[in-house]
């Protein structure tokens, strides 16, 4: 069979065949639906993170973890953590966390998979042809610091554990929708985050014999268990946090009251 050259060098040729690809079905929805859901996200969060408003409720205690922990001189009741940053209009609340979290989700291996399908077409679809001429994978600047997910983890712990104190704290005040929902959120992101791959290799990895590590063993395979469900998670904590980012914006706002079950 005649081939050609595969663009880059190494590797494998590619069969000579004029066509661009040999798939028939409709392998371009699944990048296409996420381009539109990460970006519609991506645009939601950014404008959130900047609007310097409607962040928190201050009956209820409902602290957005879009801005958590408040860090600036305008959060007032919401800042449990001291505010050591001034207001301005490009410092996010949460300048401290925020960029780890964008690091944790950026580098994580279920999301770099989706955004270089649906953003970089490198390659768009299996069995479709990169959408560059040149291909080096993540062995070269900048690609490269995607190792850092490792590390990135450990703080994604540590804002989860913000998280989930925002959640205890908002149940001082009694019980509503608002805390069904933010409990919901942080149940989710604990799932997500102990999903991770790293998480499974640092409870699971580097061991010879399960049978003398009967408790790694048994947390390994719960998380193996949630590992096998890491993109429906990556999903779920984006709608879980933007929907739980919306009711506590609407409630600031006042377009709407909080259902309470317990005062
Ligand atoms: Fe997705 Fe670690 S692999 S969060």
């Amino acid at each position: 069979m005649t081939t050609a050259t595969r663009p880059g060098g190494g590797g494998r040729a590619r069969a000579a065949i004029t066509a661009r690809t040999l798939r028939t079905d409709r392998w371009w929805l699944a990048p296409l639906v996420t381009f539109v859901g990460l970006g519609a996200w991506v645009t939601y969060a950014t404008v959130r993170v900047f609007m310097h408003q409607w962040f928190f409720v201050e009956e209820y205690l409902y602290l957005t973890p879009f801005y958590s922990p408040c860090l600036t001189d305008i959060c007032g009741p919401a800042a449990e953590f001291g505010t050591p940053l001034p207001s301005f209009p490009l410092i996010p609340e949460a300048a401290f966390t925020l960029p780890f979290l964008l690091l944790f989700r950026l580098t994580c291996y279920y999301y770099r998979k989706a955004y270089y399908r649906a953003f970089w077409l490198s390659p768009p679809a299996c069995a479709v042809p990169d959408g560059h001429k040149t291909y080096s994978g993540e062995t070269r600047f900048p690609l490269i610091f995607q190792n850092a997910h490792r590390w990135a983890f450990y703080a994604a712990v540590v804002i989860s554990v913000i998280n989930t104190w925002d959640a205890v704290h908002a149940q001082t005040t009694g019980l509503g929708l608002g805390n069904l929902i933010l409990w919901a959120n942080v149940l989710m992101l604990w799932a997500y985050t102990v999903s991770c791959h790293s998480c499974r290799h640092i409870i699971g990895g580097r061991m010879k014999h399960f049978s003398r590590h009967p408790v790694r063993y048994r947390l390994w395979t719960f998380v193996s268990m949630l590992n096998a469900r890491h993109m429906q998670l990556a999903w779920i904590t984006l709608g879980t946090l933007a929907l739980t980012d919306f009711y506590i914006m609407g409630l600031a706002a006042e377009w709407f009251t909080d259902l309470r079950f317990v005062n």
